[in-house]
């Protein structure tokens, strides 16, 4: 039986407390030692007595089932990082995992982290643009691929030269390999018993995370092998995991939590987790949850509103009767959402929030902790958070005003730059303050209340999309002039991707020319970056320096105030 009492000590005690050398002190680290994630996530925990503990259990498409213990995976990740260094990777070299969530994706992570490596997930559902802008910018040496998605790397292939070795991890040799494409098979490799763990140190860089802002290219989030301090102690006091749970993260580890919430944190407690492969339906999560027993759940907003629109009908048909603690992130989660749940599961969803930049969690809900449902609850012990203003950035002191909320850098898991792009990243920071980028105000209890984001980037059922990618995607179109995009409010995935297009001369405005523009950007980026909609313009609204104002575009959609324009001319 799983201990009644929450991991962390209530609330304002913890606060009081709290202190990074805790989770120090429980991972046996001290400042100076070498830190590598993939070793504590694996070797540890053997060393721990573990290693016939299952930490994996993953379910494919066709409900087959797949158990890895700690020391399987210990071994299966020793012969990825002895893969790679037959393959001349050295440390400290990108390598890339394009593939979706089977078991070579989330061991490659800690086999890439085990030799030295940089580690940039990226999700499979990306079309060659996305992903040729992401692996040109890290000028990444190495992609693991699975033979479905090969094809997309092919065509780009020309356009990266730094990128010697396309791995391909299910091949089965009934096609020849092409150019730079090598065939490595995870389960049927000579097993690697031991591995001289690179020694990487707390500022050694880990994972590469790209993620979309307003304006450029999607910027890599670089983190170091230090996080693990951050993210070993989130997940035991937030998702509050213990010894004997079923754990379940639905994230892909192409987005951020599904490494430091998917892979680092759960293993590096040495906690069993359960991965589901195949898509998304009602009834497919609630039979996973009970097959497999799964006692904390750690999913998201657009999932849970899905869920809710299916109904209670289908949660009665399961016994769900082993969840305990539910978690979310990613996306506001609105209040009827946590009213639903507890009716639903009988358990409340704890919302979470936290961003790339921050590696680790941010503002949450803490088990035993009085649930406000539509707030995202209070700063992690450990971390200051505030909300400054809008303009000074100066902290805001009245409660109930709305501002950016602003955290004190020095957290473990803090991002420590955007690969290559040193300035967008200083620009983050200032007077002293980590901007988050997102408004908020503050309760008279410290609750903090998500009020939206302070720029254009789009959330889309939990995900990033810069606005800038797709606008760039678009004019690569021969019948477009320019165009605009904004989010636009959607019942489930909160916002989708809606395209304001002014058309060349020549060309009319279609349903035809719609869909064949919708899917021109599907192929190109990916289908949560497609346009939903698509309205034809003459022309778009602009500023005087001729940039074009989605901020008016987007208040029409949401039926806002379009607002301050007259500021909005001047600051440009
Ligand atoms: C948004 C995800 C409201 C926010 C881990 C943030 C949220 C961005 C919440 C980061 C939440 C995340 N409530 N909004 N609980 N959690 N967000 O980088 O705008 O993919 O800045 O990291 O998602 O998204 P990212």
């Amino acid at each position: 039986m799983t201990d009644k009492l929450p991991n962390m000590k209530p609330y304002e005690e913890e606060v009081k407390e709290f202190s990074w050398d805790l989770s120090k002190e429980e991972l046996n680290y001290k400042d100076g030692d070498t830190i590598n994630i993939g070793e504590y996530c694996t070797d540890r925990i053997c060393k721990l007595g573990k290693a016939d503990k299952t930490a994996l259990i993953w379910e494919g498409h066709s409900a087959e089932v797949k158990r890895y213990t700690f020391d399987d995976m210990r071994v299966l990740t020793n012969t990825i990082a002895k893969f790679l260094q037959d393959l001349k990777i050295n440390a400290g070299d990108r390598v890339c995992l394009f593939m979706d969530k089977v078991p070579e994706l989330y061991f490659g992570v800690l086999g890439i982290l085990k030799m030295g490596g940089i580690a940039q997930p990226l999700f499979s559902a990306f079309g060659g643009e996305s992903l040729l802008t992401r692996l040109d910018d890290a000028q990444t040496s190495a992609i693991f691929t699975q033979k479905k998605h090969v094809a997309k790397v092919r065509k780009i292939l020309n356009d990266l030269p730094s990128l010697k070795h396309i791995i391909i991890v299910d091949d089965d040799g009934s096609k020849p390999l092409r150019e730079r494409e090598i065939a490595f098979n995870m389960e049927k490799a000579e097993k690697v018993e031991n591995f001289d763990v690179y020694p990487s140190k707390a500022e050694t860089p880990s994972i590469l995370h790209y993620t979309s802002g307003t304006t450029g290219k999607p910027k890599g989030a670089q983190h170091v092998h230090y996080s693990l301090i951050s993210q070993y102690i989130t997940t035991k006091y937030v998702l509050d995991l213990k010894d004997d749970d079923i754990y379940w993260c639905t994230a892909d580890p192409g987005w951020v939590t599904g490494t430091s919430y998917g892979i680092i944190g759960p293993w590096a407690n040495g906690v069993t987790q359960c991965v589901s492969d195949s898509g998304f339906t009602a009834e497919n999560w609630y039979k996973f949850i009970e097959k497999h027993k799964i006692t904390v759940w750690y999913s998201a907003p657009t999932a849970i509103r899905a869920l809710m629109k299916d109904g209670t009908e289908t949660v009665k048909k399961h016994d769900l009767s082993s969840l305990r603690h539910l978690c979310s992130v990613g996306e506001p989660l609105n209040a009827e959402a946590v009213i639903w749940s507890e009716e639903a599961f009988g358990l409340p969803f704890h919302d979470t929030y936290w961003q790339t930049e921050t590696g680790s969690m941010v503002i949450n809900n803490y088990p035993g902790m009085k649930i406000k449902p539509g707030s995202m609850g209070k700063p992690f012990p450990g971390m200051t958070a505030t909300i400054v203003d809008l303009k000074t950035y100066e902290p805001l002191d009245k409660q109930g005003t709305v501002g950016m909320i602003a955290l004190k850098p020095g957290w473990p898991a803090m991002m420590r730059t955007y690969w290559n792009n040193k300035k967008a990243y200083d620009s983050k920071f200032v007077n002293g303050w980590y901007l988050s980028g997102d408004r908020s105000s503050i309760d008279e209890d410290g609750y903090y209340w998500f009020v939206g984001r302070d720029d254009d980037v789009i959330n889309t059922a939990g995900h990033l999309v810069g606005p800038f990618e797709i606008e760039s995607a678009l004019l690569e179109h021969n019948a477009i002039a320019e165009s605009a995009v904004v989010g636009k409010p959607d019942p489930v995935n909160m916002e989708v991707v809606k395209a304001f297009i002014a058309l060349n001369p020549g060309y009319e405005p279609s349903k035809m020319l719609e869909l064949e523009i919708m899917n021109f950007v599907r192929k190109k980026l990916s289908a949560l970056a497609m346009p939903q909609e698509i309205e034809f313009v003459d022309s778009l609204p602009k500023t005087r320096s001729g940039k074009i104002m989605r901020r008016v575009l987007r208040a029409k959609e949401w039926g806002e105030e379009i607002g301050d324009i007259s500021t909005l001319e001047n600051d440009l």
